[in-house]
């Protein structure tokens, strides 16, 4: 094969996962920073519509690539294609109930695939790659904030697949020096781009209180349900650090442009959390989307979610430190945001 190697720094970004929430939220900021890019997905969970409302932004033209991360061969005709700026790693799977009931399913999606992308990196000598991880890797966390420090307990196979892969780069980095790793460990992801032109599409009933809040708003679903209100929290409903999506996708343009710039060369994975650094109860969230709405949410107060935990919110210093990131966009701008996408698709992409 003719094989392109090395990174470039105007090369293009490749985003696996790229056509799904995160990613295509993502895809936007880097265009509008000025990078091109391409997506890798396999739509498990996401729809080729969606990149064409990327795509109809006015921010450029992500090129798709339809395959799996699995695929080696799909991999070095990619990496070989270009000389790539970097690799945003996004594509997996991510509900903690399924992973319980299908652990080697996540094991072989999630750490399989990372496995398989970051081996075709090294033989194909790119340097950048920005993992996604998760908060859920700190478990039910014993101190408040959440800074990165803190002890890692995942609860659930999810969880631990998203460890293993932090643990994974984190050998890789200290063997391949020359390389630059990065983990992301996102808290709460929420609310849409502000053209309204993409956001969250979960497939049937949603996991999130976000959706499930936006979908009950536009009517689509009779009541939120809130899982427990006798949580040791001050209205007894369970708080967690939600932060806009576009904040997560300004996140990882901060990030590339820091390894980039040359940052990260310590031979270690950096683990840096993505979080406001303010909590909000569900109560609090319901009020939010009601008062930027203006529609009323009706809610049912159930028992407690099983694996659920009362509180957590990030210590976000770290990435501001590092890379001059911090999040900006209010609760108030979320609940817009996220019903402007809703309410102009109520039915998602279809
Ligand atoms: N909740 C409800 N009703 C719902 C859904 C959620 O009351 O219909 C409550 C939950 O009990 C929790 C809060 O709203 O207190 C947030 O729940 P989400 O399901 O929206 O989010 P989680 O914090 O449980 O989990 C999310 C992702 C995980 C990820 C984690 C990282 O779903 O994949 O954030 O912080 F790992």
């Amino acid at each position: 094969m003719n094989s392109v190697k090395g990174s470039s720094r105007d090369g293009p970004v490749l985003v696996t996962g790229g056509a799904g929430y995160i990613g295509t939220h993502i895809g936007a900021a880097l265009m509008k920073a000025g990078h091109r890019i391409v997506i890798l997905d396999n739509f498990s969970n996401s729809t080729p519509l969606a990149v064409d409302r990327l795509n109809s932004l006015g921010l450029g033209c992500a090129e798709l690539v339809e395959g799996d991360v699995h695929d080696e061969a799909l991999l070095d005709r990619v990496f070989s294609a270009d000389r790539f700026s970097g690799v945003i790693h996004l594509a997996g799977v991510k509900a903690v109930g399924e992973s319980v009931a299908e652990p080697i399913r996540y094991y072989d999606i999630n750490v399989g695939g990372a496995l398989s992308l970051v081996a075709a990196m090294v033989r194909h000598q790119i340097s950048r790659l920005i993992f996604s991880s998760t908060a859920t890797v700190y478990g039910d966390p014993a101190k408040l904030p959440v800074a990165e420090d803190a002890s890692l307990q995942p609860e659930h196979p999810y969880g631990r697949s998203k460890l293993m892969i932090e643990q994974m780069l984190q050998d890789v980095a200290a063997a391949q020096p020359w390389m630059r790793i990065m983990s992301l460990r996102y808290f709460n992801p929420v609310g849409a781009h502000p053209s309204g032109r993409i956001g969250e599409d979960p497939k049937g009933i949603p996991n999130n209180l976000f959706p499930y809040i936006a979908q009950t708003a536009v009517g689509v679903r009779d009541e939120v349900r809130v899982f427990g209100d006798d949580w040791p929290t001050p209205d007894g409903t369970g708080i967690r650090d939600y932060l806009h999506v576009m904040d997560v996708a300004e996140g990882h343009v901060a990030a590339l442009t820091h390894l980039i710039d040359g940052g990260g060369k310590s031979g270690r994975n950096l683990a840096v959390n993505l979080g406001s650094g303010h909590g909000t109860s569900v109560l609090e969230v319901i009020r939010a989307f009601r008062e930027a709405t203006g529609r009323e949410i009706p809610y049912r107060i159930l028992g407690r979610r099983p694996g659920d935990v009362a509180a957590y919110w990030a210590d976000p210093t770290y990435a501001e430190r590092l890379f001059g990131w911090t999040a900006k966009l209010s609760m108030a701008e979320i609940c817009r945001d996220h019903w402007n996408w809703q309410s102009a698709n109520p039915d998602g992409y279809k």
